[in-house]
């Protein structure tokens, strides 16, 4: 009966349907789910992104119901949103990167992709499209206007943002790219031999150094800066090294800021020496804050 009611509400109504899933991890992951979101998402309804953490069937994984705050802060974001970035493409990178050792192996940090897709989402909701690069991470973002390209390596992180780039007019790089890599990845799992095993790292190149070296007038680089230490001089070295034109400044010191968690605290320092600094909100909301900012340095 439900059922029938919730179709005559949905099928005779002209406005806007926001849904906000909440089921199992496997059931949200199922091909049929994700193709049913996206026809939903098709016919113009909205979609609350799901939350990550712990289910009422004891696993742990995407599927939750989004938070309160979440779902608020979305609600006011399409409500209030002025499609100010409509016509503006945006490159975002997104998630942690994985340095293969060898086939079993591999280096890798604790980036969830969280802020990123936070990130893309925003923009999507202001009016602007956005080819998002992200590394592995368990989250599936979908939404119109949105290019996911997934990839595994800082190498090929690289050679997709430079490939995407001149087509870009804000680059914003919040994934945690490793500096470096194991020189060559062996062919077959390595074998357990002596007490200590040694592995030669090499550098791997900068993409937010790149694209500031490369930029034309009009276009924009927005770096990240993940610090334990000495936070707002490094973030500003940073900024200044990278020549970007804005760095936003998460510090690892600041209980809920930083990797993994739902929410963030950040600083936005800028080329032009400002210094804005945010309380500890939702990932959508620091997305919102981080957008309003650079919105001023367009154009
Ligand atoms: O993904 P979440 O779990 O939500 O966590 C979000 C985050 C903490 C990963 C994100 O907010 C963040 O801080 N991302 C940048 C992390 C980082 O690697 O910072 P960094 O200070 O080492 O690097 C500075 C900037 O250079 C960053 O924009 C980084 O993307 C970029 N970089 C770094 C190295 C490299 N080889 N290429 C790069 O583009």
């Amino acid at each position: 009966l439900c059922d029938t009611i919730l179709s005559a509400v949905y099928l005779s109504s002209r406005c806007t349907f926001f849904l906000s899933p909440s089921m199992d991890v496997d059931m949200w992951h199922h091909p049929a789910t994700q193709a049913n979101i996206k026809q939903l998402q098709g016919y113009g309804n909205q979609l609350i992104p799901v939350g990550t953490g712990e289910l009422a069937s004891g696993l742990e994984g995407e599927g939750r119901l989004a938070e309160p705050e979440a779902i608020v802060a979305h609600l006011e974001a399409f409500f209030q949103r002025e499609q100010d970035l409509q016509g503006k493409h945006f490159l975002i990178t997104a998630g942690p990167t994985h340095e293969p050792i060898d086939p079993v192996r591999f280096i890798g940090n604790r980036s969830s992709g969280k802020m990123g897709v936070a990130l893309a989402e925003a923009i999507i909701a202001r009016g602007g499209t956005v080819q998002l690069i992200l590394g592995p991470s368990a989250l599936s973002p979908a939404a119109p206007g949105l290019e996911v390209i997934r990839v595994e390596t800082a190498q090929e992180m690289y050679e997709v943002a430079l490939a995407a780039f001149p087509e870009t007019d804000v680059a914003i790089l919040a994934a945690a790219v490793a500096d470096y890599r194991p020189d060559k990845a062996a062919d077959q799992k390595i074998k357990k031999t002596g007490d200590t095993l040694s592995l030669t790292l090499v550098k791997n190149p900068d993409i937010a150094a790149t694209l500031g070296e490369r930029k034309q007038a009009g276009q924009l680089v927005v770096g990240f800066a993940l610090e334990t230490t000495n936070a707002e001089a490094n973030a500003r070295d940073k900024l200044r090294r990278k020549q970007l034109d804005l760095i936003v400044l998460n510090s690892l010191a600041e209980a809920g800021a930083g990797f993994a968690h739902d929410t963030n605290k950040i600083t936005i320092f800028a080329r032009d020496n400002k210094a804005r600094h945010f309380e500890l909100k939702s990932k959508t909301k620091v997305a919102f804050d981080i957008l309003d900012t650079l919105v001023e340095y367009l154009d």
